[in-house]
């Protein structure tokens, strides 16, 4: 892969995300996924572009996204209909694509597999979810844990990241069926 100019995608980056607060959380995931990158023999150049780009599409509006992955014949899964904000992954692999001239196969797999993970992932996808779940800013109890198991460990620390969210998420669930439930 020849050099991005990492200068000019952040400044481009910043119009398309258009808020201070996403730009920024871009720049940290960046950042640790080309610090794990380093640490694990992989392209850091690579980890830094899929890092600066997975949130491309982040802060588009459900219907948005609906409407922009069918444009795109992608396809829509019946849990990413809903949950449309799901999408915003394999939408931003494309608006990376289309928008910042990425064709790197691997740099739009990190991009697209960055949300929820697949249970085929590269190391370089690995990089890149855990960089996004576990960025200084998060503020989960294990955090810090989980980072420092991720430096050592890439595929222990992606399964644990995981399953870690997954318990999250079906607790958030129960949680609001009780709620819905009780009222
Ligand atoms: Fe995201
Ligand atoms: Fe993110």
């Amino acid at each position: 892969m020849t050099a991005p100019d990492f200068t000019t995608l952040e400044r481009r980056l910043r119009e398309h995300l258009d808020q201070e607060h996403r730009y920024e959380h871009s720049l940290r995931v960046a950042a640790c996924a080309q610090e794990l990158a380093r640490r694990h023999g992989i392209d850091p150049q690579k980890a830094r572009l899929a890092g600066l780009l997975h949130d491309l599409a982040r802060l588009y509006s459900p219907e948005r996204l609906i409407l922009e992955t069918q444009a795109r014949a992608m396809p829509i899964t019946s849990v990413e209909r809903e949950k449309p904000a799901l999408l915003h992954a394999s939408l931003g692999a494309a608006l990376a694509r289309e928008r910042f001239g990425v064709d790197d196969p691997e740099v739009l797999s990190a991009i697209a597999k960055h949300t929820r993970g697949a249970p085929e992932m590269s190391p370089l996808d690995c990089v890149v979810y855990l960089a996004d779940s576990l960025e200084p800013a998060r503020t989960f109890a294990e955090r810090a844990e989980l980072w420092e198991y991720a430096l050592r460990d890439l595929a222990g620390a992606t399964r644990e990241t995981m399953r870690r969210s997954e318990d999250h998420y079906a607790r958030k669930r129960a949680a609001a069926e009780a709620r819905a439930s009780a009222s």
